[in-house]
């Protein structure tokens, strides 16, 4: 017979239990999914520590728990730690032990997206997969007359004595390298990628990626915390240069005069979650860690969206390339922040095949 453990495990429910203290003692397999939050991450921890975004699934566990009111189907968004919310019923109950008193309570969890958002997500790639055509066909149209705009400021720039003048014509100059850098991202995002891939040594990465943008930082700024035993991954070395390069130049620009950003690598063994199209077992985790101003919580999911960014000069295309790049490696992203504290992005990346 399978034992109580299997059962809970095999819920397509997620469950949640906490002891009499609020320590939560059960997060399954669906509640793990459902949460994008391996259990390792919330055993053992006080309720509004694990689960510090759902206020109020926090709420009803505790008021389960202290005051025995019970909630049923109650309708909430539950936050994944990748960014975004799912809609879920909770149900919590009491839990008592064989002498009828209060041993801690437990939430279902029950997935309500359901079909709805499987349409809405076949949907939603569809029309990102028309807006990239679109972008791609638009940036090859604007960069042509572009550049005809730039040869003709260089050359009024070389025949203008005036010189009053001719700083006019390098800011035409300057501004139009810049769309020009821009074009060329969108263009990047929107071909599909022909990836070379090769086992490759990630600190070997990470170490250009610093050398490249270390000017103007103090000089103890970069803190590398590697673990030299880390196998090679399977990636493509000008693009993951490419992810890195992202990743730290937004740390860089969250940071005020002493902060630092921390570059964490290790082998990551007991992940366990299996997400559509990711490979399994071991990864590589690649953590770029700032103490910057952090992300509001708003603005969590929209980084990923092609343009979005809170920056005068920012593009808004670093996050959604990485994430493009990350995916076509059968890789993973995660994202943590709190405002005025910092954000850590997690990468994982596959190990390359001996
Ligand atoms: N480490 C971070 N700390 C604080 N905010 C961040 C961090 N990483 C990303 N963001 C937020 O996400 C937004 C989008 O980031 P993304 O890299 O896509 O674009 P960008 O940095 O604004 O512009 P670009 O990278 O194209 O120059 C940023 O504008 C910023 O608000
Ligand atoms: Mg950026």
């Amino acid at each position: 017979m399978a034992s109580y453990e299997d059962i809970l495990e095999n819920l397509s429910e997620g469950l949640i239990a906490v002891d009499i203290d609020g320590r939560v003692t059960v997060f399954n397999q669906s509640a793990e999914k459902m949460a994008g939050v391996s259990r390792s991450l919330v055993i053992g921890k006080a309720l509004k520590d694990a689960f510090r975004r759902d206020e109020r699934l926090v709420e009803m566990l505790t008021k389960t728990l202290k005051e025995g009111r019970l909630f049923a189907e109650y309708e909430e968004k539950l936050h994944r730690r990748l960014g975004g919310t799912l809609p879920v019923g909770i149900t919590t109950s009491q839990v008592f032990d064989p002498d009828g008193n209060v041993a801690g309570a437990s939430a279902l969890i029950k997935d309500l997206s359901g079909i709805k958002s499987l349409e809405a997500g076949s949907l939603r790639k569809e029309r990102l997969a028309y807006i990239g055509t679109f972008a791609a066909n638009l940036a090859h149209e604007i960069k042509n007359p572009l550049s005809g705009i730039r040869g003709a400021a260089q050359l009024l720039a070389k025949k203008v004595k005036d010189e009053s003048l001719s700083d006019y014509m390098n800011v035409i100059m300057k501004e139009a390298d810049r769309l020009n850098l821009i074009l060329n991202d969108m263009l990047d995002f929107a071909r599909p990628a022909r990836l070379d891939k090769k086992p490759l040594n990630i600190h070997k990465v990470l170490d250009s990626v610093v050398l490249l943008l270390k000017d103007g930082l103090p000089p103890d700024a970069f803190v590398r915390a590697y673990d030299p035993s880390i196998p090679d991954v399977d990636g493509d070395e000008g693009q993951l240069t490419q992810v890195f390069l992202n990743l730290v130049k937004n740390a860089k620009e969250a940071l005020d005069k002493n902060g630092e950003i921390r570059l964490t690598t290790r082998i990551i063994t007991e992940f366990h979650l299996v997400e559509e199209g990711s490979a399994t077992g071991k990864m590589v985790s690649v953590e770029v860690q700032d103490n910057g101003c952090g992300i509001r919580e708003e603005d969590l999911e929209k980084i990923f969206t092609p343009f979005f960014t809170t920056k005068p000069k920012g593009s808004g295309l670093g996050m959604a390339i990485t994430l493009k790049i990350i995916k076509e490696h059968n890789g993973l992203l995660k994202i943590d922040s709190a405002p005025g504290e910092g954000t850590t992005v997690t990468v994982l990346l596959p190990i390359a095949e001996r």
